[in-house]
């Protein structure tokens, strides 16, 4: 264990529903690796999933769909938590947004993205306080357990400003060195596209089609890429049409690089045929998640022991997190008392 860093990692993932190969291959996949390197914290962050309208007993049953999806993915569960199982995260984003302007958020890049996503929405056109400072309770996130380092995608990367920005500003304040700064950490992951519509990223947002599930049963895989979009009509004949890259990338992806080979120097002799292509795709997303429908069946079989778990995973993390609001609390003046 001697290589292992003293470093800490924090990401988090909001409980929307199903995991699809495109976060796995994105984000999730690099979560999984990182736990040998560093000490993680992973929180399912179900204060950030009440910011966009919601329905509670929807939150509940996703909150625990995607525990044990990650559970399934081979996340250690001493390192997976439930934010709102750890309620100081919503404190110290009380003390947070005393250290935050208003100005920096109204400027933030998917704070006026998803105001429009409302507004187009019409019927839900509710714009809370919370969707403003979403991004105070992620630097809550970061900061009170101290991580070094947080790995992100691109999309995240002005919260990750912000959080440190945060920090700066507390510190200046208070008059001591007390947080330091958390960097990014992008890693180099593939950009999967839908399979129905390869001008866009495979995401749930835009539809079932435009996803595939990461627990999906293999007749499902095997449907959804035989229909994937190939031939889009762009650029015919100049470079290969984004359709097949995204195949070729979800091989590579899936780490099937004998296929892969062999089928690029068939698309380089002209002589690739679709078919074999979709076969090999749909044979390595199958061979990709086999282990997790695996692991996930016996998850799902011990419900009541896995909920526990996380639980007390959750108490565990949450000393920390004490620990850290309790500096905090007497570093602004406020005041600490034993209950
Ligand atoms: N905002 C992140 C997202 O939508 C999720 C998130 C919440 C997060 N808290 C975090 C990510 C802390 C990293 C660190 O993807």
């Amino acid at each position: 264990m001697s290589d292992v860093s003293h470093k800490t990692v924090l990401s988090g993932i909001q409980p929307t529903g199903d995991i699809h190969f495109g976060n796995y291959f994105g984000a999730i996949k690099n979560w999984e690796k990182l736990q040998a390197q560093y000490k993680c914290y992973y929180s399912v962050v179900d204060y950030h999933a009440m910011t966009m309208p919601f329905t509670p007993s929807v939150l509940r049953n996703n909150t625990w769909e995607i525990v044990i999806n990650l559970l399934a993915i081979g996340i250690n569960p001493e390192n997976l938590f439930i934010q709102s199982l750890v309620p100081e995260h919503a404190e110290l984003t009380w003390i947070f947004n005393c250290y935050c302007s208003y100005g920096q958020l109204m400027r933030m890049t998917q704070f006026k993205d998803k105001t429009s996503q409302l507004k187009e929405g019409q019927k839900d056109d509710y714009i809370s306080v919370a969707l403003l400072d979403y991004p105070v309770l992620q630097a809550a996130d970061v900061l009170i357990y101290k991580a070094d380092l947080v790995p992100v995608g691109k999309d995240q990367e002005q919260h990750l400003e912000l959080t440190r920005d945060i920090a700066q500003r507390f510190n200046f304040q208070v008059g001591k060195e007390y947080f330091s700064l958390p960097e990014p950490l992008f890693t180099e992951t593939p950009k999967i596209r839908s399979t129905a519509d390869p001008s866009r990223k495979m995401s749930k947002s835009a539809g079932e089609k435009h996803y595939i599930n990461l627990f999906a049963d293999e007749t499902t895989i095997r449907r959804q890429i035989k229909s994937a979009v190939t031939d889009t009509g762009q650029n015919p004949g100049t470079s290969m049409a984004e359709g097949v890259q995204n195949l070729f990338e979800l091989i590579k992806a899936s780490e099937n690089v004998q296929a892969y080979d062999a089928l690029l120097q068939n698309y380089h002799q002209g002589s690739l045929k679709y078919v074999d292509l979709k076969e090999a795709t749909a044979d390595s997303l199958i061979a990709t998640n086999a282990p997790f429908l695996q692991k996930k069946s016996e998850l799902v079989a011990n419900k009541k022991q896995i909920k526990d778990e996380i639980k007390s995973s959750s108490a565990a993390i949450r000393r920390v997190a004490q620990e850290t609001l309790k500096e905090v609390k007497e570093l602004v003046g406020l005041l600490n008392v034993k209950y």
